[in-house]
């Protein structure tokens, strides 16, 4: 699919096809948030599903978890977040836009090719005229200030006199904070992994490109704890996995790459890690990571708390705490990326048909039920009765038969099931594949079996 104008295509599409709507729209928006429609909520759904079932429930060694999302702001505290989760940002002081420094630094290295600067050079770039704003092209900044990035709140009706709590930044502290509760209820040996999915929250301080960065947003995570001397073995283990999921999930991998982060990118306490990029049409961007977080957390955690949170190996009867791999996957970066990946216009006669080729395990709909007149509504809804307790499947009426083709291939429904008055008489229906527009005759009692085969086990 060619690139022009592909961003503003898909979000049209979005609005268009109920997948994304900007959030409290009616009152003017709030802040690049975003509401997931009726198609929105079910891809996005079916993402964290199959991320679920391939990294979760389909291995023995993985157990899930679903923490709260405000927790004791010692947590916070112990973790470096509320002393270190910090962005710098900058303002132009032409235009007054806003700008994250570490985004300006990286768009400098990119036009005057220097390598290996950081962001304590920001004052340096900005000192020589290298630093331009990118809305007004000025080179003219205050000076940068330092931002933390955690949303805080209150607990209890008055907020003065109440403790600040904040809301969770990311998954991962839940993980380490209630490893000893799930090592020994679910008695995991080493290596093992604890995953969640849910919500995270970050006071971005330039949120934008749609639902790419925005304050709120929902991670797929695991923690993987290991024995210190295979940290290498399994970061390779991981990082090909993660591969495989792109097709799992439908998303281009020819459009990806990995980038490993420079030494002083590095936290303290990493040693390794590594992004996968995606090539989106505002340029080369962080898609998920994986990263080599040593034995810090738990260590911090142990200190501060003053609990045990370490493993006792039963096979060579050492005490230790183990170390960890971080596979994280951002879920609305994963949806805008399935569906970058999955959008195509075809030329089909005069006509430019607007396609989602989703894979068919995450599709909204697996299949819609047309009756090619309303007359036949009640017969067709039977066909329907049989095939929705078992996959989602879309039942639809209004206009001519080719318009309700062309909303369900806008929504990546792999097959349209039509009733036709021949189906009265041979109780067989045509079914359409969405990519190929092929179509054939099936009878309505192995239209189950039919369905199932063609869309495979991943769903
Ligand atoms: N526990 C590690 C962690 O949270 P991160 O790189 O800060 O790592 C993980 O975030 C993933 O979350 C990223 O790879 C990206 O996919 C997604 N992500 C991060 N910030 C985001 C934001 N503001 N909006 C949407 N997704 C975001």
């Amino acid at each position: 699919m060619p690139e022009e104008n592909l961003m503003e295509k898909v979000v049209s599409l979005c609005k268009r096809r109920g997948f994304v709507f900007p959030g409290s729209e009616i009152y003017g928006g709030l802040a690049n948030t975003w509401d997931y429609g009726p198609m929105g909520t079910a891809l996005k759904k079916n993402i964290s599903d199959a991320w679920w079932k391939f990294f979760v429930t389909s291995r023995l060694d993985m157990v899930g978890l679903d923490a709260a999302i405000l927790m004791n702001p010692k947590v916070w505290q112990a973790s470096g977040h509320v002393n270190s989760f910090n962005d710098a940002m900058v303002d132009c002081k032409k235009c007054k836009a806003r700008h994250r420094a570490d985004h300006l630094i990286e768009d400098a290295i990119d036009d005057i090719k220097v390598e290996g600067l950081a962001p304590a050079d920001l004052d340096k770039l900005i000192e020589n005229n290298k630093i331009k704003c990118p809305k007004c092209g000025e080179h003219d900044f205050t000076e940068a200030r330092v931002f933390n990035l955690l949303f805080q709140t209150y607990i209890g009706p008055v907020a003065k006199d109440s403790t600040p709590v904040y809301l969770r930044g990311e998954l991962a502290q839940s993980m380490f904070v209630d490893f000893k509760s799930i090592l020994d209820t679910s008695r995991k040996k080493l290596p093992f992994g604890i995953a969640q999915i849910g919500k995270c929250f970050r006071n971005e301080i330039t949120p934008g490109n749609f639902i790419f960065r925005t304050i709120e947003f929902d991670l797929m995570e695991f923690e993987w704890f290991i024995k210190e001397k295979e940290w290498k073995k399994w970061f390779e283990y991981w990082l090909d996995e993660m591969k495989k999921w792109l097709d799992i999930v439908g998303i281009d991998a020819n459009k990806t790459r990995v980038r490993e982060h420079d030494k002083d990118e590095l936290s303290h306490y990493s040693k390794r890690t590594a992004d996968i990029e995606y090539e989106t049409p505002f340029g080369w961007k962080e898609l998920y990571g994986i990263a080599y977080r040593g034995d810090f957390d738990l260590k911090q955690h142990i200190e501060k708390s003053g609990e045990k949170l370490d493993y006792f190996d039963p096979e060579t009867n050492e005490k230790f705490v183990p170390h960890v791999i971080e596979p994280t996957f951002g879920l609305n970066r994963s949806v805008l990326m399935v569906l970058l990946s999955a959008y195509e216009e075809e030329q089909v006669g005069d006509e430019t048909r607007v396609v989602l080729h989703l894979n068919k395990n995450i599709a909204p709909f697996k299949a819609a039920v047309l009756p090619l007149q309303n007359k036949l509504s009640k017969e067709a809804k039977k066909v329907w009765e049989k095939l929705a307790p078992h996959f989602s499947t879309d039942f639809d009426v209004t206009g001519s038969i080719g318009k309700r083709y062309r909303r369900q291939d806008e929504i990546g429904t792999p097959y349209c099931v039509t009733f036709d008055f021949d189906s009265l008489d041979d109780k067989a229906v045509t079914v359409r594949d969405r990519d190929t527009m092929k179509q054939e005759r099936v009878k309505i009692d192995k239209l189950n079996e039919f369905l199932n085969k063609e869309l495979g086990s991943y769903y």
